[in-house]
């Protein structure tokens, strides 16, 4: 245990810029692995991002996948200007109490765990560590997914700007209130799922109208693309966007009435809902 017990301001001057940072990413499965592509395209160079996984074995596989330097846990922990936090919601509070002695007390400490609150890391940590909790969703591994921020108490200014810089490269990045992660859940990090298995639905659906798989996987995806992409750039809200396909007595109004008597547009809704219900019950026990 460490005897670090009054509160202290972190001293953020020591902790460098983006660069320069060493980066350790404790569990770099699907969420910390996604994190790690996302560092190395903002321009974190491998020798300063150590990957720590469950083995060595799989520490190395990782870091050959990922282009990163696996590392051992106590070490990486101690050399960490910034540790993120990649292993499972149940494992994070014991893995803390394992490294929570080999940080220094300017390490940024990064949860990626859903469910898991700052009050419960910090609370695990010695006073003073600085602490946020990033919810990002998969598609960050491409740079075009979005990544939700809440900063602990010990955030300063510089901290809150190096954390929005080391996800640059991951998408939309925004600052949000642990309350709101809820609906950022719902919002972002589930319904990225809710839209690979909407594609999925798509695709099947064209290879049964005649297409051939690849051709139909390419249409159906170009085309989720591209109206993202147009109301994006355009500002233009949804519904006009609708109106401008939808031709009197034409082929979408056909597909949309269906749409709306089968009830699609409530059952995303609902089940935004019950992602954003299930994380709020996770998160209160
Ligand atoms: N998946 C998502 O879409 C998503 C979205 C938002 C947030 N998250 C959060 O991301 C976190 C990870 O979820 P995931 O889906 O990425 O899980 P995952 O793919 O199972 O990854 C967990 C990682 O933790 C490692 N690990 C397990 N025990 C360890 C130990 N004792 N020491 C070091 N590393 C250890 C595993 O390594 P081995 O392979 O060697 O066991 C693996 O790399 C969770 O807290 C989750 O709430 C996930």
């Amino acid at each position: 245990m460490s005897d670090r017990t009054s509160p202290r301001p972190a001293d953020t001057a020591t902790i460098p810029d983006l660069p320069d940072l060493t980066i350790t990413v404790l569990g770099a499965g699907n969420m910390g692995g996604a994190v790690v592509r996302a560092l190395r395209a903002a321009g974190v160079p491998r020798h300063h991002l150590l990957v720590v996984n469950s083995s060595r074995d799989s520490s190395e596989a990782a870091a050959r996948e990922l282009d990163a330097t696996a590392a051992d846990r106590d070490k990486a922990a101690g050399t960490a200007d910034v540790l993120v936090l990649g292993v499972k919601p149940h494992q994070i509070l014991d893995q803390l109490l394992q490294v929570r002695d080999k940080l220094r007390p300017e390490t940024i400490v990064i949860s990626l765990a859903a469910a898991v609150t700052i009050a419960d890391i910090e609370n695990a940590l010695p006073d003073g560590q600085p602490v946020l909790r990033a919810m990002p969703n998969t598609p960050i591994s491409v740079g075009e997914g979005a990544v939700g921020l809440m900063h602990g108490s010990r955030v300063d200014e510089r901290l809150h700007d190096l954390a929005h810089d080391l996800f640059s490269a991951a998408g939309v990045v925004v600052d949000i209130t642990e309350d709101q992660v809820h609906a950022f859940i719902g919002a972002a990090g589930s319904l990225s799922g809710f839209v690979f298995s909407l594609i999925e639905a798509m695709t099947d659906e064209a290879v049964r109208l005649g297409l051939r798989r690849d051709l139909a996987s390419r249409l159906v995806q170009q085309t989720v693309r591209g109206a993202a992409t147009m109301l994006q750039q355009t500002g233009e809200h949804p519904a006009v966007a609708k109106n401008g396909v939808s031709s009197p007595g034409g082929t979408t109004v056909e597909g949309l009435a269906v749409l709306e008597r089968l009830g699609v547009r409530a059952g995303v809704a609902s089940a935004m809902q019950a992602s954003a219900e299930r994380s709020r019950e996770l998160t209160e026990g």
